[in-house]
């Protein structure tokens, strides 16, 4: 990562009213919740791409259980890490801030976030798989039971409320997110982005205007489209901006 960018970054930020980011698994990793691609993406023999989808659970709902009850076990031992809270923090420091996430392990909302958009749902949310018109209820149960576990309504399987690939996001979020793509600043952390309508997103913000930085210890589907790439961990360069924030704020008004 040069200092070079970070200060780019951490300048574009500090003349920013209007900030958008989007997280992905990686943001967090340092928290010890495993992600999706890459090492340690594999459960047993698994992607997520062989579990998350409607006909993996209508085939053995079961195993999709047991997947989700491992990931929610790891989930509920794990604290927000450095990027929770610095994202946290910024959800308040910004006149208009949007956290647009991946994510569905709860971590940004625990560390206080604000402004939170969960565009693939929540682990600790289930509803009914028969649609049966029960609304999503919150279990945090640890593990569950049972396993699978039923819709309290009418006795059918109950899943995830978290959206499945070949299912169509909330239109609400969708509109939430095209929304927060017109910003000063669109930054992306820990995300592969290889996962649409997500994915796209900062390619329209960039469209509407925005100044778009990605943060990733890798190159990503996105890293082209990008303004700046800050190669590194989430938990370290998210820091490294606030120091450099928190810095600007101390300067005499005009240096
Ligand atoms: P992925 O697992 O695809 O990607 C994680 C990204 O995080 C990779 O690009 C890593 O390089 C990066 N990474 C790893 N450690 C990091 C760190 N400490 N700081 C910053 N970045 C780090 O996860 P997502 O992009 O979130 O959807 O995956 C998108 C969607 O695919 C998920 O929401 C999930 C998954 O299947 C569904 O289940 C529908």
């Amino acid at each position: 990562m040069l200092p070079r960018d970070l200060a780019a970054v951490a300048d574009r930020l500090k003349r920013a009213r209007r900030v958008t980011m989007l997280t992905g698994a990686g943001v967090s990793a340092a928290s010890g919740v495993p992600t999706f691609r890459g090492a340690g993406g594999l459960w047993r023999q698994f992607r997520a791409e062989d579990l998350a989808t409607p006909s993996a659970f209508a085939r053995d709902p079961r195993l999709v259980w047991e997947w989700y009850d491992w990931r929610r076990a790891i989930v509920a031992g794990c604290a927000p890490n450095r990027a929770h809270e610095v994202i946290a923090g910024w959800s308040r420091r910004f006149d208009a801030f949007h956290l647009l996430t991946q994510n569905v392990d709860g971590l940004h909302e625990r560390a206080g976030t604000i402004g939170v958009t969960r565009l693939h749902g929540s682990i600790w949310t289930l509803r009914c798989w028969q649609d049966c018109g029960a609304a999503p209820w919150s279990d945090e149960r640890v593990p569950l039971q049972p396993l699978p576990p039923r819709c309290p309504s009418c006795g059918a399987l109950a899943r995830p409320a978290v959206v499945w690939f070949g299912e169509p996001l909330d239109s609400a979020d969708l509109v939430r997110a095209d929304r927060a793509c017109a910003c000063d600043v669109f930054l992306v952390a820990g995300t592969s982005a290889v996962v649409h309508p997500a994915a796209g997103l900062a390619e329209i913000a960039r469209s509407r205007g925005a100044f778009v930085a990605e943060i990733n210890p890798e190159a990503t589907m996105m890293s082209a489209a990008a303004d700046v790439s800050l190669r590194g961990n989430a938990e370290i360069v998210l820091d490294a901006l606030e120091i450099r924030l928190a810095a600007i704020d101390r300067r005499p008004s005009g240096v």
